[in-house]
């Protein structure tokens, strides 16, 4: 069943991926630069393991946006999102907020009262999004660098900083 009632946004359909989706979700996650490219079998798994916290965005039959997510083992109502991708042609209408708003509004996503996410401290898009979230959901939001670049990344990568959102009720 698609989260979204179709007929708000005609060419749009935003629902739980597929597994036949995760070479797709490969491919877009290759086209939304900075985002770190996984293997294709790491998309598979988001798409079918982590479809229940995962969501698509399918526009004429191509998948145009994407969320990777999961609930933390330890603390299973925060959902973690793990990148957030929209294609070129569908940004800047709202989607990457509605791709993770759809994902919450699920029946069986209803107790989730947290969410995280790492950003890197350059990524203003990224930070727009998830201050967005915070803002419009009324939740507090705290930061801490969660993967340094030199003990975690070898010097590799620039360090994630975890920005935690909530406590939130379900965004309508
Ligand atoms: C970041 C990204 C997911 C945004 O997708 P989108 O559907 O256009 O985002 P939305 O329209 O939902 O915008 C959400 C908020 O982010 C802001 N925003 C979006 N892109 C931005 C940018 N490039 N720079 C600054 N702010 C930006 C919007 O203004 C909006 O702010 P508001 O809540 O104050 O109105 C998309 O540009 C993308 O895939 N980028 C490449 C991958 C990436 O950097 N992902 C980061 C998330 S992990």
């Amino acid at each position: 069943m698609p989260d979204s009632d179709p007929s708000d946004d005609t060419d749009l359909i935003l629902r739980e991926p597929a597994a036949t989706e995760g070479h797709a979700v490969h491919q877009l996650i290759a086209r939304c630069k900075p985002l770190d490219e996984n293997s294709v079998y790491c998309n598979l798994l988001q798409c079918s393991h982590f479809a229940a916290t995962s969501c698509a965005a399918v526009m004429d039959g191509d998948v145009v946006g994407f969320v990777s997510g999961y609930r933390v083992p330890p603390r299973p109502t925060t959902l973690f999102v793990w990148q957030v991708a929209v294609d070129e042609r569908a940004r800047g209408r709202g989607l990457a907020k509605r791709l993770i708003s759809a994902i919450l509004q699920r029946d069986g996503n209803r107790d989730i009262d947290h969410l995280e996410t790492t950003i890197t401290p350059d990524n203003a898009a990224s930070w727009a999004l998830f201050e967005g979230l915070a803002r419009q959901w009324g939740a507090d939001g705290e930061r801490h660098t969660l993967f340094e670049r030199e003990a975690h990344f070898a010097g590799a990568h620039d360090s994630e900083v975890l920005y935690r959102i909530g406590p939130f009720a379900t965004p309508a």
